[in-house]
């Protein structure tokens, strides 16, 4: 890559950024479409988050991704929402339009697109149970509602946070209800119903890799979709379980791939090489 004085600048805010796989995804599609265009990881510090964002115009950069622990923090500071963004209550992408900062959200429509992708499940009319109920299961249960999902319920083990979510799904349109772990029997035949089971929580995740949630086997069957947003590892033991009792599997990899595809196209306006970049994504992943 031969960064000049014609490089389209991009990249990401959060802290920290050392093990993202956002720069190297964004960058290898950059060099196969043969745009001149970079993406630079920069670590910003919370205090600081108002000053990098005037950066944005400043230095008329086309853009940024924003992560942990920004999303929700921005808000306040960008000029526009787009209604996805505001529906979730958090921002993944910025773009800089002319100077006006327009935060959306990329992660709820990057879930559905890998769904329906990976496992062919189209949400309408369904029922999902999303286990979690933090940023990542946020934006998954908004969007599964936005899609016409018939319920969409909310175990989790702080009830409170489950309840919030479980109204913006019904504001939605769809039916919700709540449930924590200690409801161990409720909370199996919920999953045991569900066309779609979404594991949003962080256990299991690297290096946890033997943990999984108090969910016995049984309640996975043929038939169903079980979806975990971990990547790391690519097969989770939850997955595991699911995937013994005939359920079909799902990892992370697929939402990684396609919110960062989706904020790709409304950066530049060129469709994404998804194919590329899901192949960097998992090289970089089996290196790790
Ligand atoms: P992310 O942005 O990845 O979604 P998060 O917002 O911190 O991360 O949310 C993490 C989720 O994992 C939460 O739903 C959290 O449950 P609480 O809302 O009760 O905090 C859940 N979680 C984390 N560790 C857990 C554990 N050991 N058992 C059950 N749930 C857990």
């Amino acid at each position: 890559m031969v960064i000049d004085g014609r490089t389209t600048l991009c990249g990401l805010f959060g802290c920290p950024v050392e093990h993202s796989f956002s720069p190297l995804m964004h960058n290898t599609a950059f060099q196969y479409l043969k745009l001149n265009w970079a993406y630079v990881p920069f670590k910003v510090e919370p205090h600081q988050l108002p000053r990098a964002l005037s950066s944005i115009p400043a230095l008329n950069l086309a853009g940024v991704n924003v992560t942990i622990p920004h999303k929700e923090a921005v808000l306040r500071y960008l000029d526009e929402l787009t209604p996805c963004a505001a529906s979730i209550g958090a921002v993944n992408v910025i773009l800089n339009r002319e100077g006006k900062l327009v935060g959306d959200n990329t992660d709820g429509r990057g879930f559905i697109k890998s769904l329906q992708e990976e496992a062919g499940l189209i949400p309408a009319g369904k029922k999902a149970v999303i286990l979690g109920a933090g940023g990542a299961a946020k934006a998954a249960a908004v969007q599964l509602a936005v899609e016409g999902a018939e319920e969409v319920s909310i175990v989790n083990r702080t009830p409170g946070k489950a309840e919030q979510l479980a109204r913006a799904v019904q504001n939605l349109g769809s039916k919700s209800r709540v449930l924590t772990w200690e409801q161990t029997g409720e909370a199996a035949a919920a999953i045991n119903e569900a066309d779609l089971v979404v594991q949003a929580t962080s256990v299991g995740m690297y290096p946890d890799v033997n943990s999984h949630l108090p969910v016995p086997e049984d309640a996975f069957h043929s038939g169903q979709v079980v979806y975990d947003l971990i990547y790391n590892p690519l097969k989770t033991k939850f997955l595991k379980m699911a995937e013994i009792r005939g359920a079909k599997a799902v990892s992370g990899l697929g939402m990684l791939l396609y919110q960062g595809a989706l904020a790709f196209e409304l950066w530049t306006g060129t469709a994404a090489p998804v194919n590329i970049m899901r192949e960097a994504l998992q090289k970089q992943l089996k290196g790790r």
